[in-house]
């Protein structure tokens, strides 16, 4: 029997909704395919985006989708993918597999898109190889109400209104693809980018999000926020769980061991140091007024391609142990929800940890798209602590947490997430609940052997069950029996 204490006394804050985001770049079939598609596809969609692909987003309440890249951004010049589709220039994906970029889906295409998502767009501009003017343009065409030239040429392309784009992103990965920079320069290169991002109506603000550091660079983070800090709202961080030897010889997405599995867990977690190092960074950068935020852009599991698929598309499956790292990564993310207000999982379909595989007219939902259903609750809920007796989990170097927990409370809802490490042994375990009592409490779970995952043959092989629990003591407890390797999400009525 284990323990779980949760306190409704002590809180970090509200849970910034973006925490659930997604990012969604021009690589592989992400967009084209997994987004996009053209009528001769035959595949529903309502101007040009799936349907399927757009209610089950819908269905996770996707808050946010960042655009378009990744290493892409800072090779894409926007002007090519706007006005009559028959003369945008058609360009070389040179990053990802060297395809044709026909540009079919650009700037309006995206922005309709979050409309029918109903998410804040995302937008990343293009430093490496852009100029300041065209970014300044890019955020007058989506942002000015009044007369311009930028907004006289979005009306000429039929679109009347601004959409007030919030998010605005300095470059990516300026330190790697996005130009191979010295932390001084990209610092000084973000200064003059942000001078020319400019706000054109007071009631939507834009925020600025500077490009931070790759891992574990703590000096990246520093001289960016030291210097560029006054200037944005926000660094980015990006953390890839990557298992296997190193970076050429990756493990791959269905076939591991269990001591692999216990590698990409211990990988996993050192992004809570790294973030933890971050925010130091920050608070020491930030001046009382202006506290700058930490926003994990790029994060998730990088496994070999799947055999047979172009190495340059970054197609992976995605098992239970996929929806276990989530998981943990949303429970880590959750609890410095004082800082971290936004992040955005790599990437939405068929890249990378996908929530979503398409292939022609059929969608599988994968175990991360299950945890991000399982999680949803925990959007703008106050976050509370929580606390897992665990035990370590030993396989050779590899020493890892058997519990992990987070929770929250909202419209009188307390939801507890908690993740069974553990991929051989079930864990009973025991809430206790300060603060709170509960009337009533339900549970749903993601569990099965940490190799399961869903194809297009045995779309729902992995899916949410309901599980039983116990409220005890007198409203003051709840009692669970969490499956080997599971994640469960437990909901109780607060009295
Ligand atoms: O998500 C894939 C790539 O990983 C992104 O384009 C880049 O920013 C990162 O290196």
């Amino acid at each position: 029997m284990a323990h779980i204490v949760v306190n409704t006394k002590k809180s970090k804050g509200t849970i910034n909704k973006n925490i659930y985001g997604q990012f969604a770049e021009h690589l592989g079939r992400c967009i084209y395919e997994g987004v996009f598609v053209k009528e001769e596809d035959g595949i529903p969609n309502v101007n040009g985006m799936r349907c399927d692909v757009v209610n089950a987003l819908k269905n996770i309440k996707v808050p946010v989708i960042r655009w378009p890249g990744g290493c892409f951004a800072d090779t894409y010049h926007w002007m090519d993918g706007i006005g009559a589709k028959e003369n945008r220039k058609k360009i070389v994906n040179t990053n990802w597999g060297g395809v044709t970029e026909d540009n079919s889906f650009g700037t309006h295409e995206f922005l309709e898109l979050c409309k029918q998502v109903g998410c804040e767009p995302y937008i990343c501009g293009n430093v490496g190889s852009g100029t300041v003017q065209e970014m300044s343009d890019w955020v007058e065409y989506c942002n000015m109400g009044g007369v311009s030239p930028m907004a006289e040429l979005r009306r000429s392309n039929g679109h009347d209104e601004p959409w007030n784009v919030k998010y605005w992103g300095i470059g990516n990965e300026n330190w790697g693809c996005g130009g191979n920079m010295t932390p001084e320069y990209y610092a000084d290169e973000c200064e003059r980018y942000s001078t020319f991002v400019r706000n054109y109506d007071n009631d939507h603000p834009v925020y600025k999000i500077a490009c931070g550091a790759n891992a574990a660079d703590y000096n990246w983070a520093k001289v960016v926020a030291e210097k560029a800090g006054p200037f944005v709202d926000a660094l980015s961080l990006h953390y890839y769980t990557v298992p296997g030897p190193d970076w050429f010889n990756k493990g791959k997405a269905t076939e591991f061991t269990v001591s692999e599995y216990y590698e990409t867990v211990k990988k996993t977690l050192f992004l809570g140091e790294i973030m933890d190092n971050n925010i130091s960074i920050l608070k020491q950068a930030s001046k009382p007024e202006h506290q700058l935020k930490l926003i994990v852009d790029e994060w998730g599991n990088w496994f070999a391609v799947e055999p047979g698929t172009n190495p340059g598309f970054l197609y992976q499956q995605n098992t239970i142990r996929d929806g276990i790292i989530a998981a943990l990564n949303l429970n880590m993310f959750q609890d410095r929800c004082d800082t971290v207000v936004m992040a955005n999982i790599a990437q939405m379909i068929n890249v990378l940890q996908a929530m979503i595989l398409t292939e022609g007219p059929k969608m599988v939902l994968t175990p991360t798209y299950h945890v991000y259903d399982l999680y949803k609750d925990h959007m703008d809920a106050r976050q509370v602590e929580s606390y897992a007796e665990t035990e370590d989990l030993v396989d050779g170097d590899n020493v890892i947490p058997s519990l992990s927990v987070s929770s929250s409370e909202k419209d009188g809802k307390l939801t507890i997430t908690v993740v069974n490490v553990d991929p051989a042994k079930e864990a009973e375990i025991d809430i206790i609940l300060g603060g709170v009592k509960v009337s009533d409490a339900s549970a749903r779970t993601l569990a099965g052997d940490i190799h399961d995952h869903n194809t297009f043959d045995d779309p729902e092989k992995v899916t949410l069950k309901a599980l039983d629990v116990t409220v005890t003591d007198g409203g003051a407890g709840i009692k669970v029996k969490l499956p080997a390797g599971s994640v469960t999400s437990i909901t109780a009525t607060e009295i």
